[in-house]
């Protein structure tokens, strides 16, 4: 897991359990101010003038150039220079989700939390602006990892991959569509264009996962796998985009979909399990906030939630002290 998502999970969790409304003070509070500011660390590509991490410079301006495509912009994984979009992609559906939930207990971090959303979902309307491709990720990771140096002055090669019809890749396309359709809801009420362009683009994405099954560890294995590879299949990510699709368009055939292919997800799963690879967790969430009966995955979502909030039975988590 990288730092990135450890921070982001944490931030998630921390929220979650309503830790940050409650004890107020400096601790959890500072660390979402930070782990929102910590995206701004992660930018590639030209950077705005409202940068607060100013000794980050442009870099990256060329991605995607010696193919003729734009892939200028999104972020770097942690403290390698590779933009792997299949975990990119799942920390912008959770500050999405985030924002959705908390974003008014968020104060001066929320303009901040939008920004970084937007930094993401304006890359991946560039990674998915090619009907019939998704570019899955930018920079040789073999490469990049025996060289480590600033992404400012990075030699090393901007690979641009991508998986197509004959070289599908489910995981990575459906959470893209899932952070597309998520940050459509971010943004409704704040750029009503930018939100049905997104939402638009969230619903071809997630159609050509759907149409082109199969794993990018098939596809691209070498450059994706051991790194960011899919080793929890990508029927939860598909699951995952629907629920965000129809939570974000209301329209029956996600709903369906969600209850078609529930469960066969359930059998497979751990309910505790919430990360970059596997979605069940979240996705048993969202459906249980859709569902009032005791079906398979509200059993589960009680159960995961029960193994974080600490007073319960069987909590299974532990917290960092609180200073009060
Ligand atoms: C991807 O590769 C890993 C490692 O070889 C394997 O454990 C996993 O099952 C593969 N996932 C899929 C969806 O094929």
């Amino acid at each position: 897991m990288s730092l990135l998502q450890r921070l982001l999970v944490f931030g998630v969790v921390a929220m979650a359990v309503g830790l940050v409304a409650r004890v107020a003070s400096h601790d959890y509070g500072d660390a979402l101010t930070k782990s929102i500011l910590f995206f701004e660390g992660q930018r590639s590509g030209k950077l705005p003038l409202t940068q607060r991490m100013t000794w980050r410079k442009d870099s990256a301006l060329r991605d995607g150039f010696e193919i003729g495509v734009d892939l200028v912009g999104g972020y770097y994984d942690a403290g390698d220079n590779v933009k792997f979009n299949f975990p990119m992609a799942f920390s912008i559906t959770m500050l999405a989700w985030s924002v959705l939930e908390f974003g008014q207990s968020m104060g001066s971090d929320l303009q901040h939390a939008l920004e970084a959303i937007q930094w993401g979902t304006d890359y991946f309307l560039k990674a998915t602006s090619i009907p019939g491709f998704v570019f899955a990720q930018v920079g040789d990771p073999n490469g990049d990892h025996n060289c480590w140096e600033r992404p400012e002055d990075m030699d090393t090669p901007r690979t641009p991959y991508a998986v197509s019809k004959k070289f599908p890749g489910s995981e990575v396309s459906a959470e893209i569509a899932a952070a597309l359709a998520a940050s459509s809801m971010v943004f409704r009420s704040i750029n009503r264009e930018y939100s049905a362009r997104l939402l638009k683009r969230a619903r071809m994405v997630f159609e050509f996962a759907d149409t082109y099954r199969g794993s990018y560890n098939d596809s691209l294995g070498p450059w994706v796998c051991p790194f960011y590879c899919d080793y929890s299949g990508y029927e939860d990510e598909l699951l995952w985009g629907a629920t965000w699709l129809f939570r974000a368009t209301k329209a029956p055939y996600y709903w369906n979909y969600v209850l078609d292919n529930i469960n066969n997800l359930e059998k497979s799963s751990s309910y505790a399990e919430f990360g970059w690879d596997a979605k069940h967790a979240g996705i048993n969430i969202l459906v249980s906030k859709l569902i009032k009966s005791q079906t398979p995955s509200v059993i589960n979502a009680d159960k995961f939630v029960c193994s974080l909030l600490p007073n319960s039975p069987t909590a299974s988590v532990s917290y960092t002290p609180v200073a009060l």
